[in-house]
């Protein structure tokens, strides 16, 4: 059997992540390996009503300690539940946001402690970390202005907690993510994701090299 293979996507919000998972798991499936495309917040039953509590713009007055811990409770229950018996099965897991994405928005954007973080996300993942991460990186106001037309468009309006927060703090998540990749060179690619669907697509199967592929 082969080995699976762990791949996240990363990015700020508008950045396309879920688009390009979606086209990186056809892709995947056709070269003949098994796909498991999966996202956090929400890749489980219990993570999908973590995420409404995490996402609803009614949840305004949330305490960022609080956050942090329900994407950890997210990230607990999915690990266990989806993503470590599917690389067990030799499959590709292709997740949208995971460990990076604590640390970027909860650490680098709300300034809670990047020690604490790591401490935790130890407990929550049981030292699981990405074999690959993608990172789409984009300027704030491009990506807020696609992400806002989205929740327009799609009736996500009531997912909107992140988009409602200031230009400058998202400006310290896309700096935060460039800061993480910086340290971890070996296992981050960072993607131009200004060009269409299909270039950034290119871009990325250009740099997906794993066994079977
Ligand atoms: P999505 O819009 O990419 O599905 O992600 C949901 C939101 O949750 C997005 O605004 C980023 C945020 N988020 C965090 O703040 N911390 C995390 O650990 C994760 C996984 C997501």
């Amino acid at each position: 059997m082969s080995k699976g293979f762990f791949i996240t996507l990363e990015g700020i919000e508008g950045c396309g992540k879920t688009t390009q998972a979606r086209l990186l798991a056809d892709y995947v499936k056709k070269m003949g390996r098994s796909v498991v495309l999966t996202r956090e917040p929400g890749g489980t039953i219990i993570g999908k009503r973590i995420r409404e509590i995490l996402l609803d713009s009614e949840s305004k007055g949330m305490d960022s300690r609080a956050e942090l811990l329900l994407y950890f409770a997210d990230r607990a229950q999915h690990v266990a539940e989806v993503i470590e018996p599917a690389l067990a099965d030799g499959a590709v897991v292709i997740c949208d946001r995971f460990t990076d994405a604590t640390t970027a928005y909860q650490g680098f954007g709300r300034g809670l402690e990047l020690e604490l973080i790591t401490e935790l996300n130890e407990a929550a993942t049981r030292g699981l970390m990405p074999d690959l991460t993608l990172l789409l990186d984009l300027p704030v106001t491009e990506g807020l202005k696609r992400a806002r037309k989205r929740n327009g468009d799609n009736d996500q309006g009531h997912e909107g907690r992140f988009e409602e927060e200031p230009d400058e703090f998202h400006e310290k998540v896309r700096q935060g993510y460039l800061t993480i990749a910086c340290c971890d060179a070996d296992r981050f690619k960072v993607i131009d994701a200004s060009g269409t669907v299909e270039d950034v697509q290119a871009k990325i199967r250009d740099k997906v090299r794993f066994p079977g592929i």
